[in-house]
């Protein structure tokens, strides 16, 4: 594909020399004579040349007023000025303005030929690097957090609310699978800081020292080993964002160096005695049950507390099974062009499987789910055979349907048990868990020894031997 220059040059001979020279050099070349002409290509017909090469003078207007204008429009590509005067207030504006070069006219063909070719390469890399920003911004906006259940709903409102406020710090919440990096990632790519980096680090990846290193970055011989000066991930995301996967993992004292990072916007570099400017918005993620954690001290409730200001809840997605219904499709057409299949009918049979099953692995469990079955389709329906969801065990001596998987406990809701039997097993499968000890058993349940031994009674549950 040819790519278009445009050349905004009011002297005849010149103009069509350097036309005539640049289609020989397989460009598209739209030639326009005057600044009117000009104006109408960028504006009324949206030409979006890759480079444009303009004269500084034109008889009807200026063309440094013309690539002011386009700039101010938001428009893209690079310019070459062109001038026979060549004033020096005129190369400093032309600069001031972001022109690619400033050449005076005479100017040999073979030096033009090298500035428009470094102005192409500039212009596509741009271009490239626009494209894939906006590609971005497009797959992770609030709707990208697909599914229709009211809890999905609410998480999209609050993601949208998020994306059009500055803040400093959020935390996201969640089992693991329910979305917290594709949360992270719809609040860094739909907000203000869509611009700058998103770093990202997972706490539980790394040990103590090179964590710490690793996000304040160090000074040349700071500690054994720390050769050069190095840029931490915390400076690496100035204008922009850092996202801490596994905040839970980080250790205490790194948490209190955070913090002061987050209330002061500067740090130190290890090793490092200047403070360093660092604008950055923090997003923390965690899978644990972090409050639990404050209270027990395996977190600062400080550094809570800051980071908590604003807080994403993600639920399980057993807590929002209609999402299933969006999520399937979504998947299904994700993995049907990655493998080359044409999965396109569900069997009733697999929404109802997929819709009374507990999933432990939340919507990651889906995807993989999904994308083991759409890789192992035969023909265009999604195969039930490997679906493989991870069986409930039935408990052992019960006849009533309930059973356990993990650690969980699945009761029927088809109406063949009653809430005593419910509150029974529940009881009997604790005390199981919990070699018999009514005292644990009540701790766990969070009610007094006298409530369990009273149910005990109750429901005449069997003491396991
Ligand atoms: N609501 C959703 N809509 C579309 N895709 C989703 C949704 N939630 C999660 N996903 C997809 O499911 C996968 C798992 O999500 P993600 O990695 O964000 O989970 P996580 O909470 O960060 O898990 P972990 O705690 O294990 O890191 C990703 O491929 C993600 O894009
Ligand atoms: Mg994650």
């Amino acid at each position: 594909m040819s790519e278009t220059l445009l050349i905004i040059e009011d002297e005849q001979l010149l103009g069509s020399e350097l036309m005539r020279h640049f289609r020989h050099a397989a460009w598209d070349v739209v030639w326009a004579k005057t600044f009117k002409e000009a104006r109408r290509h960028l504006f009324d017909r949206e030409l979006d040349p890759l480079v444009v090469l303009s004269d500084i003078n034109l008889p009807d207007g200026n063309g440094l007023d013309l690539l002011d204008e386009v700039r101010q429009h938001g428009g893209r590509g690079e310019w070459v000025m062109l001038t026979g005067y060549g004033e020096v207030p005129d190369s400093v504006r032309a600069m001031r303005l972001g022109a690619f070069d400033f050449l005076t006219k005479p100017c040999e063909q073979d030096h033009l030929d090298l500035v428009i070719n470094g102005a192409a390469r500039g212009a596509r890399a741009q271009r490239r690097l626009q494209d894939e920003s906006e590609n971005r911004a497009r797959r992770y906006m609030p709707e990208s957090f697909t599914g229709r259940s009211g809890p999905t709903r609410k998480v999209r409102e609050l993601l949208t609310k998020i994306t059009q406020v500055p803040f400093s710090a959020l935390i996201i919440t969640g089992e693991t699978g329910t979305g917290k990096g594709l949360a992270a990632r719809i609040v860094h790519h739909g907000g203000a800081r869509a611009q700058g980096p998103l770093v990202e680090i997972n706490c539980a990846a790394l040990p103590h020292e090179l964590l710490e290193s690793e996000l304040f970055g160090h000074e040349a011989g700071a500690f054994t080993g720390a050769r050069g000066r190095r840029r931490g991930l915390l400076e690496q995301a100035h204008g922009g964002t850092i996202f801490l996967d596994e905040i839970g993992e980080m250790p205490v004292d790194l948490q209190a160096k955070l913090l002061k990072v987050i209330e002061d916007r500067s740090l130190r570099r290890l090793g490092g005695e200047r403070e360093i400017r660092v604008d950055v918005q923090v997003l923390a993620a965690t899978n644990q049950n972090i409050e639990e954690q404050v209270r027990n001290g395996g977190f600062r409730h400080d550094l809570y507390h800051r980071l908590s200001v604003f807080k994403l809840e993600l639920p399980p997605l057993r807590e929002r099974i209609p999402d299933i219904r969006d999520l399937l499709p979504r998947f299904v057409a994700e993995f049907n062009v990655i493998a080359g299949k044409k999965v396109s009918v569900i069997p009733d049979e697999v929404w109802m499987r997929l819709e009374s099953y507990n999933w432990p692995g939340n919507v990651r469990e889906l995807r993989n789910v999904v994308e083991r079955c759409v890789l192992f389709a035969t023909d265009q329906r999604f195969p039930v055979g490997w679906l493989q969801l991870g069986s409930v065990v039935p408990l052992s001596g019960s006849e009533r349907g309930a059973g356990i998987e993990e650690d969980r406990l699945c009761l029927p809701l088809d109406g063949s048990m009653g809430l005593d039997d419910m509150v029974g097993q529940i009881i009997e499968v604790m005390l199981v868990r919990h070699g018999n000890n009514v005292a644990e058993t009540s701790r766990v349940l969070k009610t007094t020894r006298e409530k369990v031994r009273y149910r005990i009674e109750k429901y005449n549950i069997r003491k396991p031997e």
